[in-house]
Formats: C-alpha cells, sequence, structure tokens
C-alpha cells in the first residue's frame, strides 16, 4: 500500500515531480493499493485564497492525472472529502503526539519566522500540521497483510515522516499493538533547490516565479529560466565530489541526472569539463522534452470537469472504506464505543 499528499498551495513545479510524483507513479506500477490526495485540510494552516482554492485543488488532481496517476489501481481524492483525517487527527494529538516533539518541527519553525517578518502570528493549525499528517498516514494500514504503508516524498517531509512513525510507535505502545509502522520512501532527487539560491528549496508559494520550473511552465519560459538561473565562474568538475559547496551546480546536476534517469556519477562524467552553457542547454532540452507531453494531457484533463468530479467522488469513496475501517479500530482501542454509545460486536 502507497500514500502520499500534496498541497494545493501554488503551481505544481519539478520539484514537487521529482520529489513525489515521479516515485509514486514508478511505485505504483508493483503496488496496486495507491491513495494520493490533495492536503488541502493542510493548505488551509496558512494564507490562501478562498476564491481560487477550488480550482487550484482541482488543477493540482489534473496535473497528478496527467503525470501518468492510475486511476485503476489507486485512488485520487481531496483529503476534506474523507473527514476520517480530521478525526483521527484529534484522537492522535490527544493520545500519542506531544507537544514536545512539535516544537522541534523544523518546518514550522522556518514558517514561523517567515511569518514574523511581516509580524503576524502562525496558526494553532500550523503548530498541529504534523498530527494531521500523521493521521493521513496513519488511517491506510494493510491489515491484512501486514506490510508497511509506504510513503514516497521528498527529503524536506523526513523530519514529519520521523514523526509519523514515532506517533504510530507511542499509540502502540500505549494502546496495543494497532498500527503497523509505516515506511518513508525518501526520493532519489531527494531536495530540488531554488534556481537563484541553491541553499533554498524550490517552493510553490515561492513569490518569485523565476525560482521554480512549473510542470506547466511553456517551453521558451524553461529555457529562460535555467538561462537565469545562477552559475560561478568555474568549469564542470569530473567527480561528485569535487562539487563540493558549490550547490547550484549541484541542483543543476541533480535536475538533470533526475530528468535522464542517471546517477549523480554519471551525470557529473557526462558534462565533466564543459561550461554551464551546455548543462543549461541540455537540461532545458530534457525537461521540456518531458513537460510537453504531459501538459497536453494537463490541459485535455482539466477540460474535462463533470468526469473529474466523479473521479474524486470514486477516490474519496474508496478512500473512506479504508480510512473508516482503521479509525473503527483505532477508536476500540482507545475505549470509544462506535454507534450509539454501542461497540461494533454489539450492534
Ligand atoms: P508539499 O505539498 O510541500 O510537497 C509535495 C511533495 O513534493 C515534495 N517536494 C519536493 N521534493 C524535492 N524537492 C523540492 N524542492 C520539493 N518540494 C516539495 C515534498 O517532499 C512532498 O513529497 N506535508 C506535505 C503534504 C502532506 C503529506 C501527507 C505527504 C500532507 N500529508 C502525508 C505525505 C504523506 C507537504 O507539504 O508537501
Amino acid at each position: 500500500m502507497i500514500i502520499t499528499g500534496i498541497q494545493p498551495t501554488g503551481n505544481l513545479h519539478i520539484g514537487n515531480y521529482l520529489g513525489a510524483i515521479k516515485p509514486l507513479i514508478a511505485l505504483q506500477q508493483n503496488d496496486e493499493d495507491t491513495y494520493a490526495f490533495i492536503a488541502d485540510y493542510h493548505a488551509i494552516t496558512a494564507n490562501f485564497d478562498p476564491a481560487s482554492f477550488s480550482q487550484v485543488s482541482r488543477d493540482l488532481v489534473a496535473m497528478i492525472l496527467a503525470c501518468d496517476f492510475d486511476t485503476e489501481r489507486g485512488s485520487i481524492f481531496l483529503q476534506s472529502d474523507v473527514p476520517e483525517h480530521t478525526e483521527m487527527a484529534h484522537i492522535l494529538g490527544c493520545t500519542a503526539a506531544r507537544v514536545g516533539q512539535l516544537n522541534r518541527m523544523i518546518q514550522f519553525k522556518e514558517k514561523m519566522a517567515a511569518l514574523a517578518e511581516n509580524e503576524e502570528t502562525p496558526s494553532v493549525g500550523l503548530y498541529t500540521y504534523p498530527v494531521l499528517q500523521a493521521a493521513d498516514v496513519l488511517l491506510y494500514q494493510d491489515a491484512e497483510n501486514g506490510t508497511p504503508t509506504k510513503v514516497p516524498v521528498g527529503d524536506d517531509q523526513s523530519q514529519h515522516l520521523n514523526l509519523v512513525v514515532d506517533i504510530a510507535a507511542s499509540f502502540n505502545h500505549r494502546f496495543g499493538d494497532t498500527f503497523i509502522l509505516p515506511k518513508p520512501v525518501i526520493s532519489t532527487a531527494p531536495r530540488i533547490m531554488s534556481l537563484f539560491d541553491g541553499t533554498k528549496k524550490m517552493s510553490k508559494s515561492d513569490p518569485d516565479d523565476m525560482n521554480r520550473i512549473n510542470m506547466s511552465d511553456p517551453a521558451d519560459r524553461i529555457v529562460k529560466k535555467f538561462r537565469k538561473a545562477t552559475t560561478d565562474q568555474h568549469m564542470i568538475c569530473g567527480t561528485v565530489e569535487e562539487i563540493g559547496d558549490r550547490v547550484c551546480l549541484r541542483n543543476l546536476l541533480t535536475i538533470y541526472a533526475a530528468f535522464a534517469d542517471m546517477t549523480l556519477d554519471e551525470a557529473v562524467a557526462h558534462f565533466a569539463g564543459k561550461g554551464f552553457g551546455a548543462l543549461k542547454g541540455e537540461l532545458a532540452d530534457i525537461v521540456v522534452a518531458t513537460l510537453e507531453p504531459i501538459q497536453a494531457r494537463y490541459l485535455d484533463i482539466r477540460e474535462r470537469k463533470q468526469a473529474m468530479s466523479q473521479m474524486l467522488g470514486r477516490g474519496a469513496m474508496g478512500a473512506s472504506i479504508m480510512a473508516s475501517d482503521t479509525l473503527h479500530r483505532v477508536r476500540k482501542a482507545i475505549g470509544i464505543a462506535d454507534r450509539n454509545g454501542l461497540g461494533e460486536d454489539e450492534v
């Protein structure tokens, strides 16, 4: 079983594609039970625009489908359509997650610092965000086979997923074995960085669009963005070790390797001794060649609104079957009866 979520917080970019979507599609080839969801209840923890919110979510669904997500082998749904996520989050927040753990979350600290710059304070939801993420993952259990659920994500989610494992373990410790501990699958293109600042992650919510390559960018814009990406004055080195702290070079080579299905070693060997012009040219070519067919499918899927609504309805229904089963077991484990005060067994 596989589960992953993506927030509808802006334009999907190649970091999301390489970090989560491409690995998800690859894993899906060998796994019948795949759940992918739009994390809309996560996205409302920060500023969002109610007028465009629903469209952003649907565009994201269309893009995931255009990347070849197979709805015969899995469900795609909106998190807000499966209320078990928030109910489970409340239970985990009360029984298994601790304030000290949330205080250590780097993403919360970073987001809080960014808000403080504008004299804004974080929402309570932003603080408890990782507990909702734990609920998202732990609802999807392969109880029949006892195999851990795989969670494909980019490296920026490692800390949150380690916390999910900890929360599951402490719940089991307190209430008896209820959860199979999930298995984070961190992408081999671990973290794609901004095109201008190799120390900052490429992000959907970055106000400067030139920092990222959006999945929907036309070819000329992709060429332009790579041409303007930060470089240094040296030639490309001969080994990965020699990249050292040339973070912008490392980032461009990482992107190239991921799109060309090469290791970083192979990508370095391919460009060794060449200048940045050659790297940027080939990089733009390979990214455009990969994205153009995806974009054509995206535009087509996006237009088929009714089919998408039906598919999301089916996806939510499929997810609910699994989620309500897990929630039932969790409620039972903590001694909360289902239905009119009676336990399911007595109904
Ligand atoms: P989000 O929406 O920020 O990102 C979606 C996925 O894309 C990956 N990613 C990246 N990978 C490589 N380089 C980057 N620059 C980059 N930026 C983003 C993320 O690691 C993620 O896999 N908290 C999650 C959403 C979520 C979730 C979950 C994920 C909510 N519940 C349960 C897995 C399981 C998030 O903010 O992703």
